[in-house]
Order: structure tokens, then C-alpha cells, then sequence
């Protein structure tokens, strides 16, 4: 009975490629200025070459925590990371993501971070990392659309965030740094990539968000477009997808990341299960219920990597929730197939960007990915890999998927050095 209900969450091989196929068609429609609901954003960045040379400062600002990075590319393919150091958006006193905060103060609050990381007398690049869907006439420009993952800061949208920083760097006396490039996450992801090895056709993001990239090869443009691609709306949802869409800050928007990204999967989860534990739960006189816990995608890989229930109850026990061994086998279940689902759908989106590359696969295309879901959740890269192989058989030994760690923040300083 339980099985039977989790079986909406499975995606055959059939169905990856109908789904490949529609993400192939929009991308199509948005490069041809048509209705999408893909984007085809500028980044007015090409792929690197791996000669890029010099130190930068990287901002990376896209998650719950912000990172500034201290960044040597060498010019021989090679980046090293120096130092680097992370603060949260959500303080005691302050969440930065809320509406009742401004732009001006969030970029202040990143000034004075800045101001305790950088050496008071040295002079810095800076490659700025903004993980949010923004338009740009210039690599140095970056007109924030709408937020995603939950972001309402007010006073954001429709601005330039280069313009904010650089207004906040001046406030606070910071005039020794100065911005060169901003770019998302993907992009970010994409370069860092690229900067250490050829073939680099994709980069993208499965943590918090879900996003993709590519290069456009097209005319020997060579330029890396941002798709926007969590935005996609071609894939079926379930019921409890469009619980969770209705419930959301921006119902309608980002169907695909909400099947894909950590921001989404841990209250996915908390649904289905909410529901089927009062299917299992028939005849007990209390039927458990995890509304009101959030579970963090952490919380998800420790659901799947417990060998025993008891672990998970555990796990769940610190949010207030007792669990029988009946229900943690629940949970274990409906964590795999949301998990599955989601690297499946990941999968069949690269396939459509693939399609646009290289309709017949000839040659090699290395997908860079950064972020939590695809390093640490336990199978991700696995389906992944799986799903490839499903929709292209033999072939898919030419695509290489490399787990970019850093790559949102080593990327902005190789983004700074190339725009300088
Ligand atoms: C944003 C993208 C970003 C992705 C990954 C999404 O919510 O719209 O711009 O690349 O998250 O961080």
C-alpha cells in the first residue's frame, strides 16, 4: 500500500527522456526569444583557459552562509585557496533574508565582514558570486530579477547588487577593493572547473538551490549562459509537490528546484510523510505528525546513511519526534525515492542541454557540480550517473560529472581575472 503510493515519485527511463526532450524544446523557445520557462542570461564571461593568473577576493553570496575567499590562481590550471572564512545571514538578532531588512543594510553587514577578512593596506579584485536569478549588460552588473529560495530582503529586486556592494564598500571605507565581475553560481561553478581541466560544457548547482549553466558554442560565442534552469516547469508533480508549490513564497515559480534542491526536499519529505504515517498508523490512538520540524538536507543524508531505525529516531528525537521502527522504515523510504526523483530530474535536464551542445553525443563534456546534494547525500552522484546511462546508453562514458568542491567561490575569483 505504501509502496504503491510512493511510486508517483518514480521516473522511468521513458519518462527522463520525454522530460529531457521538453527541457531541450524551451531551451530552444528562450533562445529564440519565444515563451519559456527557461531564461537565457548573459554572463558576458567565457569558459577559462587555465592561464588566468593573480590573487583575488571572492564574495560568495547565495546560501543561508556567505563565504569571502583569499584566491592565487597560478596560470597553470592550478587555484589555491589561501584563506577564507564564513558568516551566517540569519544572526541572533538579524535574519538578512527577511523582509523586514533592506538591501542596504545586508550589504552593509557583508562590508563589515569584508572589512575584519582583507590586510587594511593591500589592494584587491573582487569576483562577487550572487546565486539568484539577475540580468546584465556587463560582466560587472547584476539586476536582481526576483529571489529564489526564500530570500525577501526588501529593496534588492530590481537593483544592481554591484551598485550595492560598491556603495557599502565605500560607507565603510573599503575604496582598496573594488568589484570587477558578478556572476551566479553556475557560472561560478563552471569556471572554477574549466580553470583545471578542458571539456567543460555544464555547471551546476544541486545544494540549497537547483540551477544550471552552459557554454554556448553557437557562432565561437563561447559564452557562458545562465538557464535559470530550477525555473523549468516541464516535469509531472505529484499532489504533495503542489501542497508544497501552494505553500511556498512564490507558488507557480521554481517547479523544478522544488524537486530537486535541499531548500525544498526536507519539507517534501515532511509531507508525504505527515500523510502515509496515518495510512501506516490505523488503529493506533496517536498519529505522529513532523509539522513544524524542518528537516535540513543534512538531517536527509543522516535519514538515508542510518543502518538501523534507531539512528533515525534519534535523529529525529532531537526535533521532538518519537519514532517506531514501523515508521523510521517509512521515513528511510520516502527519503530514497524524493532523493532518487531528484537526481533523476537533474539528469534528464542535462540531457536537454546536451541535446542543444552535441545532438548525437560525440564528444566529451565534463558537467561540473558544486554543492551539498551531490557531495554528501548518500547515492546522489550514483543516480545520477545511472540516469545518464539510461537515457544514453554506451555513450554516456562521454560525459565526465566532476564534483566541483568551492567551485561557487573559487569561480568568482577566476571570473574577477578574466574580466580584469
Ligand atoms: C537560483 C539560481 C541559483 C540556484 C543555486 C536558485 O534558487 O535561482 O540563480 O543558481 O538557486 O544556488
Amino acid at each position: 500500500m505504501i509502496n504503491e503510493k510512493l511510486q508517483c515519485l518514480f521516473l522511468s527511463g521513458a519518462q527522463l527522456n520525454r522530460i529531457a526532450a521538453n527541457f531541450f524544446y524551451q531551451m530552444t523557445a528562450a533562445l529564440a526569444g519565444k515563451k519559456s520557462s527557461l531564461k537565457i542570461l548573459s554572463s558576458y564571461l567565457p569558459a577559462a583557459s587555465g592561464a588566468e593568473k593573480g590573487h583575488f577576493l571572492a564574495l560568495d553570496l547565495g546560501g543561508t552562509n556567505v563565504r569571502v575567499l583569499d584566491i592565487d590562481l597560478a596560470g597553470n590550471r592550478q587555484l589555491k585557496l589561501k584563506r577564507k572564512h564564513s558568516f551566517p545571514l540569519k544572526t541572533k538578532n538579524i535574519d538578512y533574508t527577511a523582509h523586514d531588512c533592506t538591501g542596504e543594510m545586508l550589504f552593509d553587514y557583508i562590508a563589515d565582514e569584508l572589512a575584519g577578512f582583507v590586510e587594511p593596506k593591500q589592494t584587491y579584485l573582487l569576483g562577487h558570486t550572487f546565486s539568484f536569478p539577475f540580468s546584465q549588460q556587463r560582466a560587472n552588473e547584476a539586476i536582481l530579477s526576483t529571489w529564489t529560495k526564500e530570500f525577501k530582503t526588501r529593496d534588492v529586486v530590481g537593483y544592481d547588487v554591484t551598485r550595492l556592494l560598491i556603495q557599502a564598500l565605500e560607507r565603510r571605507g573599503l575604496v582598496q577593493i573594488t568589484p570587477t565581475a558578478v556572476m551566479n553560481d553556475t557560472v561560478a561553478t563552471l569556471l572554477a572547473a574549466s580553470y583545471q581541466q578542458p571539456y567543460v560544457t555544464i555547471g551546476s548547482i544541486c545544494g540549497t538551490g537547483h540551477n544550471s549553466c552552459y557554454v554556448e558554442t553557437k557562432e565561437q560565442s563561447n559564452v557562458i549562459i545562465n538557464l535559470e534552469s530550477g525555473n523549468f516547469d516541464g516535469i509531472p508533480g505529484t499532489a504533495w509537490d503542489k501542497l508544497l508549490d501552494s505553500n511556498s513564497a512564490q507558488p507557480g515559480a521554481q517547479l523544478l528546484e522544488k524537486q530537486v534542491s535541499g531548500a525544498y526536499l526536507g519539507k517534501l519529505v515532511g509531507l508525504i510523510f505527515d500523510e502515509l504515517i496515518r495510512v501506516q498508523a490505523q488503529g493506533r490512538d496517536h498519529v505522529l505528525s513532523t509539522q513544524g520540524v524542518s528537516l535540513t538536507g543534512e538531517d536527509l543524508s543522516r535519514i538515508l546513511s542510518a543502518a538501523q531505525g534507531q539512528e533515525i529516531s534519534k535523529q529525529l528525537l532531537s526535533h521532538g519526534v518519537t519514532l517506531t521502527a514501523d515508521d523510521c522504515s517509512l521515513l528511510q523510504s520516502i527519503t530514497q525515492a524524493v532523493v532518487v526523483r531528484s537526481a533523476r530530474l537533474a539528469a534528464a535536464s542535462y540531457s536537454g542541454i546536451l541535446t542543444h551542445v552535441d545532438p548525437n553525443l560525440d564528444a566529451m563534456h565534463c558537467i561540473a557540480i558544486d554543492g551539498s546534494l551531490y557531495e554528501k547525500m548518500p547515492g546522489y552522484a550514483n543516480e545520477l550517473c545511472q540516469a545518464l546511462s539510461e537515457i544514453y546508453g554506451d555513450k554516456s562514458k562521454n560525459i565526465i560529472l566532476k564534483l566541483v568542491k568551492d567551485g561557487s567561490g573559487m569561480g568568482a575569483a577566476v571570473g574577477a581575472a578574466l574580466s580584469c
